[in-house]
């Protein structure tokens, strides 16, 4: 009989991790990508001693009770609130989370999504494919300007110094910027970010891009009262997580006019779209794919591979979301 650590794979994964997560362990994986519910989770986990998982895993207190065995869930993404991190410490399992290697990417597509709303590029796209574009005029798809502009950061950690840094020093942005801490002078010099209250961030931003982490205390960071603070010229950026926009008052807000444009990485209940969205012109709507490159999916996967090697056979993690450390579960 093994001997070997038992790990489930939740969701597919790249064959290449797979193979080095067997060299290691006794591995079960969903790599058909079924969509299990709660209670054929935990029947496929009842047995293991850990769990690769992602953003898309619940991993709650009444999972935990019922697989007595798991002792560690390493999740492929930076973001973890599908973890019940109390409860997880309170039961004596590790959790990790994917960081770092995710950061550049990500901020290439925070960037990308505000170019194309700003510049209206799908929208455009969208009238020539329908064939309406038939003859050039002075105000065809007129967007705003990125270079020049104020761009307001909610949430300025790697990822928001990434960004910031982009249009600091790439399109000569005024970056302006909001967060529960504020930077030490040396990181905000580096990311040429200017610390404001956040009613000052929405006033003066001519975009708002969120990348703050969602919590209880950042549901509906952007909300009705929030968008009518923004100017009407402005355009909101979502590659957050769902939740910490009110989509719903956003459809509002874009089909009134108060706000010129979205562009949301995220939604609320994803991947199911709050229907509004999809009938308004001015936003771009894109399924969760900001750390979305083969090469970075790569290393978010090996890490959280890396993080289930190193439990087992070191006794220590990489990327820790549970600190101090919890009292492992015996094995
Ligand atoms: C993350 O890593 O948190 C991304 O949103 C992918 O899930």
């Amino acid at each position: 009989m093994s001997t070997k650590p038992r790990i489930l794979v939740a969701r597919a994964i790249f064959p290449e991790v797979l193979d080095f997560l067997s060299q290691h362990f006794e591995v079960e994986s969903n790599q058909d990508d079924l969509d299990w519910s709660p209670e054929e989770l935990v029947r496929h986990l009842q047995d293991k001693d850990g769990a690769l998982t992602t953003g898309s895993v619940s991993i709650s207190a009444a999972l935990l009770a019922a697989c007595p065995q798991l002792r560690i869930c390493a999740n492929m993404a930076v973001g973890f609130n599908n973890f019940d991190v109390p409860a997880m410490t309170a039961a004596g399992v590790q959790g990790t989370n994917a960081p770092d290697v995710l950061t550049e990417t990500t901020a290439d597509f925070g960037f990308a999504l505000l170019m194309a709303t700003a510049r209206r590029v799908t929208e455009s796209e969208h009238y020539l494919r329908a064939g309406k574009w038939t003859r050039w005029s002075y105000d065809m798809f007129c967007g705003s300007d990125i270079h020049g502009a104020t761009l307001g950061i909610i949430g300025m950690g790697r990822i928001g110094q990434a960004i910031a840094r982009r249009g600091a020093l790439g399109f000569g942005m005024q970056v302006i910027y909001h967060n529960r801490s504020r930077l030490d002078a040396a990181t905000e010099a580096a990311c040429g970010a200017r610390y404001v209250d956040k009613d000052t961030l929405l006033q003066s931003a001519d975009h708002v891009l969120l990348v703050v982490p969602y919590s209880a205390a950042s549901h509906h960071t952007i909300g009705a009262a929030e968008l009518a603070r923004m100017k009407p010229t402005a355009t909101l950026i979502n590659i957050a997580r769902g939740g910490i926009v009110d989509d719903a008052a956003l459809a509002v807000a874009l089909r009134e006019g108060r706000i010129a444009a979205a562009g949301l990485d995220v939604f609320e209940g994803e991947p199911k779209v709050h229907p509004d969205l999809l009938t308004v012109p001015n936003v771009v709507l894109t399924p969760h794919i900001a750390s979305a490159t083969r090469r970075t999916r790569l290393a978010m996967a090996q890490l959280a591979a890396d993080n289930l090697v190193d439990y087992f056979f070191r006794g220590t993690v990489r990327t820790p979301v549970n600190t101090p450390l919890p009292v492992a579960r015996s094995a």
